[in-house]
């Protein structure tokens, strides 16, 4: 008999996930559990079904059966909103910032689907990336990429989630960016108390991040494996994610 505390509910509990566009189902099994404030990396090749999966999770644009448990709540029935409003947000690969809306704008359209009062939340993600603060009157079309994923995670922040899902967030980004990115985004447990699940092609990045990974095959959760464990095998890197295996 364990005593209550001993096991810490997940942040975010995904199992037995399977889904389906249309007819063609793209996950079979795919189970994965985030701690509060942990940081967890989800690795794969192209194809392999990280982005289903997190559309999944979060109930967009993909159908889906299974568990989504956020700490502790089945959500796997509600509309996305709902599982907004609850405490899970979602920065898709293609970041959605609104071209003709300010960076100002941008995030206080994120604050929508929290309860907080909108100015203090965007103060504090301003102070967390100082860069926000000179682009809050700049409109969306007038962003660099790196700044776009800047104002999107931001945009996601304001709504004081408890879950963040990031989709490939140094995708296309220069080292640098990268570099300040995941600055930032290694802060974010300790400042916003925030789980992070991250998927990540960097694996440089996604390892120096995530203190665990998932790894997808083919739609399936094949492996989990520590990050040092994972950075210190070759033969997992190969088998998992060189292409052409
Ligand atoms: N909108 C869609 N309609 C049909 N099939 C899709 C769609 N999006 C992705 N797929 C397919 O689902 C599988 C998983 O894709 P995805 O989740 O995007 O993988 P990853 O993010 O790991 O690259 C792939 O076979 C892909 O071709
Ligand atoms: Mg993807």
């Amino acid at each position: 008999m364990t005593t209550s505390g001993d096991h810490a509910v997940p942040a975010l509990s995904i199992g037995h996930l399977q889904a389906w566009y249309g007819r063609a189902q793209v996950l079979f099994d795919v189970s994965l559990d985030c701690m509060p404030s942990e940081i967890v990396g989800v690795l794969g090749r192209n194809g392999a079904g990280k982005t289903s999966a997190l559309m999944s999770a979060m109930g967009v644009g993909i159908r889906a059966s299974g568990e989504v448990r956020l700490g502790g709540v089945d959500i796997s029935r509600m509309p996305a909103h709902s599982r907004a409003h609850a405490g899970l947000a979602w920065v898709p690969d293609t970041r959605r910032i609104f071209a003709n809306l300010s960076v100002r704008e941008n995030l206080m359209l994120g604050a929508t689907a929290g309860r907080q009062p909108v100015g203090p939340a965007i103060d504090r993600v301003v102070q967390l990336f100082p860069l926000l603060g000179s682009l809050l009157r700049k409109h969306g079309y007038a962003l660099s990429g790196g700044e776009q994923q800047v104002v999107a995670i931001a945009r996601a922040l304001v709504s004081k989630p408890r879950v963040l899902l990031l989709d490939e967030p140094t995708e296309g980004l220069a080292p640098i960016v990268v570099e300040q990115l995941r600055a930032a985004i290694a802060e974010l447990p300790g400042e916003f108390g925030v789980s992070v699940v991250m998927v990540e092609q960097n694996l440089e990045v996604a390892l120096g991040l995530a203190g665990r990974v998932y790894v997808l095959d083919r739609g399936r959760t094949v492996h989990t494996a520590a990050s040092d464990e994972f950075a210190d095998s070759p033969e997992l890197q190969n088998r998992y994610l060189a292409v052409g295996q």
